[in-house]
């Protein structure tokens, strides 16, 4: 047993579509939650860059007790995960791949969508993921530019960010595509407009309860989990304004905890009193 809280860290509020499914299953379990909103979006930035942010991050979350990260962001995992698990050996660390694997296995058509940011598509993640698990099928990339911000200033079904999504999705549909992956974190929070704009034919996959499964072995494969009786907080971090974010993340998930301010200071992460 083990009381140390999971911590979980995106650039922005997309994270927050993993943490949903993470509580949802293991509601026992103490959650820290970091969205590097100073930073986002990450999606166009370059990878070692990201990388910097995410290795200080780590770093946060562990000198606050965290007993295991989930990096619940794509382009994280793409540009750092690897680099993270060999600083951090003592450390489970779960990451998001793109879930091409069930989009290949089921797709009828033969064509698959994966909607990423641009640093997703760029990291040898990608390419691995689709030369060992859809040989078969046709893979289509999509970048959706804007989309994240849209996300972030909570415009999920808004005249813009049903443009940016209409253009995007339209050629892959006109290539055949039958499934769409979401390959970051923001997107699941616009399943409801993608799939009406996609129409009832076309199969969405969200791989975050599928994280959230990862996560629950994690903890228990490493002797981790919570006492069961527990009832888990969540403590949430941002390097933005956390009004804001207290309001968006209320509107997008709505699962109270306290939320704090954290600086970036000479690439750290130091709380304001600091
Ligand atoms: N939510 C992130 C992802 O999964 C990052 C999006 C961004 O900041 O560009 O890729």
């Amino acid at each position: 047993m083990d009381d140390r809280a999971i911590g979980i860290f995106d650039s922005g509020v997309g994270g927050l579509s993993i943490l949903r499914q993470i509580r949802a299953l293991l509601p026992n379990e103490d959650l820290i939650f970091l969205a590097d909103q100073a930073h986002v979006p990450y999606g166009q930035r370059a990878l070692h860059e990201v990388r910097t942010f995410a290795h200080s991050i780590t770093n946060f979350l562990l000198d606050h007790h965290a007993k295991t990260i989930v990096v619940a962001c794509n382009t994280a995992s793409a540009a750092a995960l690897k680099d993270l698990r060999s600083t951090f050996p003592s450390i489970p660390f779960v990451g998001m791949e793109p879930a091409v694997k069930p989009a290949a296995e089921t797709t009828q058509s033969q064509v698959v969508g994966v909607l990423a940011t641009p640093a997703t598509f760029q990291g040898k993640l990608f390419a691995s993921v689709v030369e060992r698990f859809a040989s078969n099928v046709t893979v289509l990339e999509k970048t959706l530019p804007g989309l994240v911000d849209q996300i972030e200033q909570g415009d999920l079904d808004g005249a813009k960010t049903r443009e940016i999504l209409e253009q995007g999705i339209l050629p892959l549909l006109e290539h055949g595509a039958d499934t769409l992956v979401l390959a970051c974190t923001h997107y699941p929070f616009i399943i409801p407009l993608l799939s009406e704009l996609a129409g009832p034919g076309v199969q969405v996959i969200d791989p975050a309860p599928a994280i959230a499964r990862q996560t629950g072995r994690v903890i228990n494969q490493h002797d981790l989990s919570a006492p069961p009786e527990k009832h888990g907080q969540i403590d949430y971090y941002t390097t933005g304004d956390p009004v804001r974010f207290e309001e968006l993340s209320k509107s997008l998930i709505d699962e109270p905890g306290i939320v704090r301010q954290v600086f970036w200071r000479r690439k750290k992460l130091v709380l304001p009193d600091c």
